[in-house]
């Protein structure tokens, strides 16, 4: 029999999650650098909203699948203070169950069997999969994988050469950016040149803004949605997963014109009733104070982020150092046996109980880097520092 599920690999980051654990049943304590999974503590507000709101017994009920008022309201307000972006709370906004669901979903509503979606390549697996799940094709542009030669203007030549050059033409493009998992980021203007080829075009822009909040010193990653008239365009994907480490929690956002979120809005009513009611009543709390929480994050990752790429950098992986997300995209040394980092990343596993994701995982060009997630403390990144140098030295 056919299976739709069977026409998808398996999930990069589920093998590698079971690589993990089989290390840990023999016993080791593994470095895991292998997922954006937060190990901060989730704000104390959080868990205090949480508490108090499970003991109302209405709110134990089905919610709504659109998400409550205040929520919406809540995200409404912080792209305004954020990114001065209006966005009407009750047509303009969806809450989702993540980033992720909310993607898969407003791809399935937006799109029919067989159309074609493009995506920078490498990209994160789950979007090649919402892609497959809905049945449309994908069209990779290759991104330079050297971070520091990444060039927005050649990503949008590319992107318009390549919508010119197909046919049937393209209806949707999609974009991840701050970028997982190369860290590149975009200005505005490129987001205007992309609005006004979509306005021109009649395409669909979807941006999954998961790390958008997530940005170090003085760079501010923009929102798509602060291009005026973007919204007729456009959704944009935002998550309190990662900036406020509540990943468990499946709270996000789709923003954008309500004529493309009534149609997410229809899907969902079909397949969720919300995420359970205390959860969105201790997200709006979050949400309204979100600039002091991120004042705290930023320092920790930023300050992982630094003496992980530092030892990195001594042990030779060239790399830059990110302005936003929570990765750093490391190419492996010159001169060690192997340069494919899938093989590197299973040994290190196996030898070190140091866990890190091959780039391969995202785009088969991407076989000599590696991605790693500033998901454990400093002190067990100085260790995990220690042990990949002497990896290093073993592998030449
Ligand atoms: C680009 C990107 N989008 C979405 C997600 C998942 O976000 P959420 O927890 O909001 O579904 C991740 C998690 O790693 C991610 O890297």
């Amino acid at each position: 029999m056919d299976y739709r599920i069977d026409q998808m690999p398996p999930y990069l980051l589920g093998t590698i999650s079971e690589a993990v654990n089989n290390v840990r049943k023999q016993g080791h304590d593994v470095i895991d650098f292998s997922q954006a999974n937060c190990d901060l503590p989730p704000p104390a507000i959080a868990v205090d909203k949480l508490i108090q709101a499970c003991l109302h017994p209405a709110n134990h009920r089905y919610s709504s699948s659109q998400g409550i008022n205040k929520l919406r309201n809540a995200i409404t307000l912080r792209y305004k203070k954020r990114f001065s972006v209006e966005l009407d709370p009750d047509s303009e906004v969806c809450v989702t169950l993540g980033a992720k669901e909310g993607l898969a979903h407003t791809l399935l509503a937006l799109t029919k069997c067989g159309d074609q979606v493009v995506i920078p390549s490498p990209c994160y697996p789950v979007h090649s999969g919402a892609i497959a799940i809905a049945e449309c094709h994908q069209i990779s542009i290759p991104m330079n994988l050297d971070q520091a030669s990444f060039d927005e203007h050649q990503l949008f030549n590319d992107i318009v050469n390549v919508y010119c050059n197909t046919w049937p033409k393209p209806k949707v493009l999609l974009f991840s950016f701050p970028h997982n998992p190369t860290t590149a980021v975009v200005s505005l203007n490129f987001w205007k040149d992309i609005v006004s080829f979509a306005q021109a075009e009649k395409l669909i822009v979807l941006n999954d803004f998961a790390y958008g909040e997530l940005c170090y010193s003085e760079f501010k990653a923009p929102s798509i949605l602060e291009v005026p008239s973007a919204k007729e365009v456009a959704v944009e994907f935002y998550s309190i997963s990662k900036a406020f480490a509540l990943g468990g929690w499946r709270v996000g956002f789709a923003l954008g014109g309500s004529g493309l979120i009534a149609k997410l809005k229809k899907i969902k009513g079909y397949i969720d009733f919300g995420i359970f009611q205390p959860l969105q009543i201790a997200a709006v709390s979050v949400i309204e104070k979100s600039d002091e929480i991120l004042e705290e994050t930023l320092n920790v990752y930023q300050s992982r982020r630094d003496s992980l790429a530092a030892g990195l950098i001594s042990a030779g992986f060239q790399l830059t150092i990110p302005q936003a997300s929570v990765f750093l995209w490391a190419k492996l040394p010159d001169g060690i046996s192997s340069d494919d980092s899938e093989v590197f990343c299973r040994y290190l596993l196996q030898a070190k109980h140091i866990a890190l994701c091959p780039g391969s995982g995202f785009d088969l060009r991407a076989r000599s880097y590696v991605r790693l997630a500033l998901m454990e403390s400093e002190s067990r990144v100085r260790t995990a520092v220690k042990s990949i140098t002497s990896f290093i030295g073993e592998c030449k």
